[in-house]
């Protein structure tokens, strides 16, 4: 028995040992892996909005009238058929709407020399100049104004925006 034998059997011993040690980790990791998988996976195939973005990942892109067959699906709405509803739907309600969906972005905080709403210093001088120069302004842009704040909104609404602040800028 030498001393190298020994110690060749010391070392077998802990190699053994630390390698029982690391195979259990790696057994406790692969389960929780797996338990952790399985709960995400259960929820993403119930989620209703995961399902549907997969479909439309996965759904055609180009379609294929063929001779014969019912192709009605496919037909290109035309001017007269679409129905201009993005932007009537899109049309605010009403100044105060109008004036929260696009004039706030630029007139909310100043921005760019904007007149602040309800700034009454800012806007003392502008509604001086009278209301159908604001209108004129607002509708057909003036300076870093952008023509209708940028919208095609109707001058309905680009009018009951610029009455809005204004009653902003009167409190
Ligand atoms: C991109 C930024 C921007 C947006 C969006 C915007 N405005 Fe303005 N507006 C300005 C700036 C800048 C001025 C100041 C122009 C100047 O006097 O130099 C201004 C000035 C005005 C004035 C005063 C004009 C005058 O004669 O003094 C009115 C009224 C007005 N905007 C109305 C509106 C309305 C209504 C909307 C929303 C439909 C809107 N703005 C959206 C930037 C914007």
């Amino acid at each position: 028995m030498s001393n190298a034998e020994t110690s060749d059997t010391h070392f077998l011993n802990s190699f053994s040992i630390v390698l029982g040690i690391l195979i259990i980790v790696a057994i406790g990791l692969f389960a929780l892996a797996r338990s952790l998988g399985r709960v995400q996976l259960k929820d993403q195939m119930t989620e209703s909005t995961y399902l549907s973005a997969v479909q439309n990942n996965i759904a055609p892109f180009g379609q294929e009238a063929v001779a014969g067959q019912d192709n009605s699906a496919l037909t290109v709405p035309t001017a007269s058929t679409a129905t201009p509803s993005a932007p009537a739907a899109s049309v605010p309600k009403s100044g105060q709407d109008a004036f929260q969906q696009v004039c706030s972005s630029c007139h909310g905080l100043g921005l760019n020399g904007a007149p602040k709403a309800g700034d009454k210093a800012a806007w003392a001088p502008r509604i001086a100049q009278g209301m159908a120069v604001l209108y004129q302004h607002a509708e057909h842009g003036y300076k870093a104004m952008p023509p209708r704040g940028g919208t095609n909104w109707p001058d309905g609404t680009i009018r009951a925006a610029v009455n809005y602040m204004v009653s902003l800028a009167k409190k």
